[in-house]
């Protein structure tokens, strides 16, 4: 299997655990860490809305706990025609993975397009002092 099909299989097997009553929309979440570690996450919400967690959000936590802090390749999968990370998540990504890492946006069946970091979250912010 290659890499990307590995990504939408264990992203697609995490959207299937999301809990998502409140929306009905489920989503997963799967990161290739640059030790080689595949670590995946769903959308967990809350009767409270603001509350609930995104997918990448739950992938990146279980990341940190697993020992990695370093994004090779990451896949998002949700019923959508472009299920893209929102814009908080896109500066969670940023966090943990270089402007050139390669997000994955896919419905259920496929791959539908493909976006670096930097595309996802241009001049994103990074906490510099000035000098
Ligand atoms: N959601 C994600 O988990 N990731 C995304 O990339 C887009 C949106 C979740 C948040 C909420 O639980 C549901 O999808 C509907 O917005």
């Amino acid at each position: 299997m290659s890499r990307v099909d590995q990504l939408f299989e264990a992203a697609k097997a995490a959207r299937a655990r999301a809990y998502a009553p409140y929306s009905n929309f489920k989503v997963g979440a799967a990161l290739l860490t640059k030790g080689g570690k595949l670590i995946t996450g769903c959308n967990v919400e809350n009767a409270a809305f603001p509350e609930g967690v995104c997918a990448e959000g739950g992938a990146i936590s279980a990341m940190i706990l697993a020992g990695e802090t370093e994004i090779a390749e990451a896949l998002v999968i949700g019923d959508a025609a472009l299920c893209t990370p929102c814009g908080g998540c896109r500066q969670k990504l940023k966090e943990f993975a270089g402007p050139d890492v390669v997000v994955h946006v896919a419905d259920l069946n496929e791959v539908k397009r493909s976006f670096t970091v930097a595309e996802l979250l241009p001049a994103g912010f990074e906490l510099n002092e000035k000098d």
